[in-house]
């Protein structure tokens, strides 16, 4: 089997990758600039843009399922192009906003964003199987800068809960999925093993780090002063939303994980080990 990568370079691409890789599989990955992907040399790197549908068709060849990097900005014509070329599946990342199991997914940046790409596959005459993820684990590398600086984590809700995702574990879903046609054409929820408040999160990577770390409470005024010049006022009102009402009632946990995998997914605890490094 030919396993076709998207979003390669990232952080969920590249762990599907090396999966790939130390399985031996024949992989083919699509970067916008091959030549920086820096990926093993086992893989094959073909350049292409998602939001491009202008792309050589010989790519595809021989490839029944592609995995698909949720890119920014229509990524309809790509997706005609990958459908003429006999492409007949696509394993989609997406996000639990996308089910609106809460009143704040209605409408929010991640639903709508994730909403359209999950359309888009349908309405190219793709088979379409979603992983709708919750919250990734690897938001936390946004802390390191201050970790490193004054061993401090500065946050508005820290006793919100959250059941983080490794992305090790998004990645085994996808190459698990691969492998089994069964379970094609479906939604599958994903989350992390175990909700845990941010101060816990905090505590947890100090641990990892050998160092105890300071969590400290800062105003919602104050959180949004702090990241305004990286992120857009509609994502930061979704994320204090979504930490505001995680207080009162912690992230549930889905089982899309086990479903597709059959194991339980890598704690909070393995995902600051794998990153500690990130933190030093
Ligand atoms: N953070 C969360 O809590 C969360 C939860 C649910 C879902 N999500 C979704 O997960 C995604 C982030 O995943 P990630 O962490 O793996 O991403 P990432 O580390 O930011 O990597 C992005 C990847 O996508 C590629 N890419 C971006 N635009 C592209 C384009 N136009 N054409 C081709 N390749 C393109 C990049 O390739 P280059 O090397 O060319 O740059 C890179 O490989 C987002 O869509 C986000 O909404 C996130």
């Amino acid at each position: 089997m030919k396993y076709f990568i998207t979003g390669a370079t990232g952080s969920v691409g590249r762990q599907i990758v090396n999966q790939l890789v130390e399985q031996n599989a024949e992989v083919t990955a699509m970067c916008r600039v091959p030549e920086n992907s820096n990926l093993p040399k086992e893989v094959q790197a073909v350049k292409g843009d998602l939001t491009d549908g202008n792309i050589n068709k010989q790519i595809f060849e021989g490839v029944e399922t592609i995995f698909l990097f949720p890119a920014e900005g229509d990524i309809r014509p790509f997706l005609r192009t990958v459908k003429e070329a006999g492409v007949r599946h696509v394993i989609a990342l997406s996000s639990l906003a996308v089910s609106a199991h809460f009143q704040r997914d209605l409408n929010s940046f991640s639903n709508k964003y994730h909403l359209a790409v999950e359309n888009a596959v349908r309405e190219a005459g793709l088979k379409l199987t979603a992983l709708r993820s919750g919250t990734f684990a690897n938001n936390l590398l946004a802390w390191a800068p201050t970790i490193k600086m004054t061993r401090s984590v500065f946050l508005p809700f820290p006793d919100s809960a959250q059941a983080l995702i490794h992305e090790a574990d998004i990645a085994d879903c996808v190459v698990a999925l691969f492998a089994q046609p069964a379970k094609w054409g479906k939604v599958y929820e994903l989350s992390g093993p175990k909700a845990i408040t941010q101060r816990e999160q905090v505590e947890k990577i100090g641990q990892a780090l050998g160092v105890p770390l300071n969590c400290h409470r800062v105003t919602t005024e104050q959180f949004t002063s702090s990241v305004s010049q990286f992120m857009s006022t509609e994502i930061i009102k979704m994320i204090l939303t979504y930490w505001e009402e995680t207080t009162l009632q912690p992230d549930m946990i889905r089982t899309g994980y086990t479903e597709i995998t059959g194991k339980t997914g890598r704690s909070f605890e393995q995902w600051a080990e794998d990153h500690v490094g990130q933190f030093r």
